[in-house]
């Protein structure tokens, strides 16, 4: 296991996914919850991340000192460099160079890091992306890669395994950072790359085992796959003690919520309340128009059915949800961590305080594709784990404004027409997520002699690893062609199409 210290970068979780792919376990704890996490893992190395401070600020986060008294391999990347350096007896500077984006460096002395993979007078590209800079070393390191903008790139202490990147070995831009990755978790470290998603699969159901004891769990089902298959997970370890509640908020996409029930009821045979709030839902999102208040309220509601099921079911011990990594991640300032929060996600940011019942959440350390793995070795159908993910919100945030139970009609009537066209171009596994937005702006069309005042939808569709950037799916202007003609033809409601060009960065998937 290696433990990753989370200062705060938006690409944090990325280092975690390299290190996964190496075969190798690791958790990500914020900054100042490291020396918890360290003391319950055990682990066998420690990564620092970047972050988006600066050590030369007086309060910006720092490491805790078990950390390097450990002596355990240290690796340090972007501010997670920096604070290495100064925390160990260097000095950091602000630097008026700034340095983002594709740089090159040169390799000038060998280092276990990169041992059987880089040679020393080797070009490299990689991705940098920093401010400041650190000015002088700490004692015991020496420079093993430089570039012009950073004379420090790397800069190691390889006797007491302390390596120190400034620039960024976990995103794709560093072709070569998987494998300095996966070198400093497998040679360095001295894990041994054997985690699979089986072995996962086996841990989970004994954790789930022990903290649920003879304890009675319900799960929120949203209709989507990762409560799907936290559940199935859940029931694989505990059978008969798990009651499922599919809460129907009424913002599904069409037929989606007879699936849900069917699959389970069904093919499982796993119980399931099948609680209808669409009424509750709808009259409080009413007058709603800010994005936020709207998680907010849907998160909160959702909790509150929950537990108002409970106790007609005779109360249940645990709720269990299926919550994913980027929730954990994307909302750590929830929990006190120091990325800035974009979107109060439905399953972590929604949770009030009060709520009485103690959470199991056996996907918390999972990105999606891992979980479909899951799902698969769990036997759900492939077609069920290969949907495109749908948040918890619904169709709520893809209606910008107040939502109404005519605007959710009109956008379900877009929504499946255009997957329904992107199922018959057979594109549908080729893109991550794939959704109408019904926009509160009318605009003037004329259909046949007569003139049209209506809705815009937009389209969006897009690639994506694991949700947390995306690029446009480029469609042939044929197919949307096609696919607008059909909506504005037979959605009344709507007379104007438009298609989302925006990638993440800057935009999100979601509209709101
Ligand atoms: P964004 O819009 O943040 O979305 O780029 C990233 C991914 O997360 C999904 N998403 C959610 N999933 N609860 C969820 O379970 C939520 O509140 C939520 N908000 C966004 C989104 O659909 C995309 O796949």
């Amino acid at each position: 296991t290696l433990l990753i210290i989370d200062f705060g970068s938006q690409v944090t979780q990325l280092i975690a996914r390299r290190i996964r792919e190496a075969g190798v376990y690791c958790e990500i704890a914020p900054f100042n919850a490291a020396e918890e996490a360290f003391e319950r893992l055990k682990p066998k190395g420690i990564i620092f991340s970047g972050g988006p401070s600066s050590v030369t600020w007086e309060d910006s986060p720092r490491a805790p000192q078990v950390l390097f008294d450990s002596r355990l391999p240290l690796l340090g990347i972007c501010y997670g460099q920096q604070t290495l350096h100064q925390q160990l007896g260097g000095k950091v500077v602000t630097s008026d160079q700034k340095e983002f984006g594709r740089a090159f460096i040169e390799v000038v002395a060998p280092s276990a890091l990169f041992d059987g993979l880089w040679q020393v007078g080797e070009r490299h590209q990689v991705w940098m992306s920093h401010g400041d800079r650190v000015e002088s070393l700490a004692p015991g390191f020496s420079i093993v890669a430089a570039s012009e903008g950073a004379p420090f790139a790397i800069a190691t202490d390889e006797e007491r395994r302390r390596y120190s990147l400034m620039f960024h070995p976990e995103v794709v831009h560093t072709p070569d950072g998987g494998k300095l990755l996966a070198n400093f978790a497998r040679h360095i470290c001295g894990c041994s790359g054997e985690w699979s998603m089986a072995a996962y699969r086996d841990q989970k159901i004994a954790d789930i085992r022990a903290q649920v004891g003879s304890g009675r769990v319900i799960c929120g089902l949203s209709g989507g796959v990762d409560s799907a298959v936290a559940a199935v997970l859940i029931h694989e370890a505990i059978g008969e003690q798990l009651t499922c509640v599919f809460v129907d908020h009424g913002l599904m996409r069409t037929a989606e919520a007879d699936e849900v029930v069917s699959l389970f009821r069904g093919h499982y045979n796993i119980p399931l309340v099948h609680v209808r709030a669409e009424e509750l839902f709808l009259s409080g999102l009413a007058g709603l128009t800010d994005p936020e208040a709207k998680r907010k309220f849907i998160g909160k509601t959702f909790i509150e059915v929950f537990e108002a099921e409970a106790a007609k079911i005779g109360g249940a011990d645990f709720l269990a949800q299926g919550t994913l990594y980027p929730d954990v991640i994307e909302s750590v300032s929830f929990t006190g961590g120091p990325s800035v929060t974009i979107k109060s996600h439905h399953n972590v940011g929604g949770l009030p305080e009060r709520m009485n019942m103690q959470l199991v959440e056996p996907l918390r350390e999972l990105f999606k594709d891992e979980v479909r793995e899951l799902g698969v070795e769990l036997g759900l159908p492939p077609a069920f784990v290969g949907r495109h993910p749908f948040p918890g919100p619904g169709l709520a945030i893809r209606i910008p404004g107040e939502v109404t139970r005519e605007k959710c009609d009109i956008l379900r009537k877009a929504d499946s027409i255009y997957l329904e066209e992107i199922r018959n171009a057979g594109l549908y596994d080729a893109i991550w997520q794939a959704f109408a937005v019904l926009l509160p702006v009318r605009t003037v069309g004329v259909m046949g002699d007569a003139r049209t005042y209506d809705s815009v939808c937009a389209l969006r569709a897009v690639t994506s690893v694991d949700g947390m950037t995306a690029d446009v799916y480029p469609f042939s202007a044929e197919f949307l062609g096609r696919t607008a003609t059909r909506i504005v033809n037979e959605v009344a409601g709507i007379n104007r199409v438009v298609y989302d060009y925006t990638s993440k960065p800057p935009g999100t998937i979601e509209w709101e």
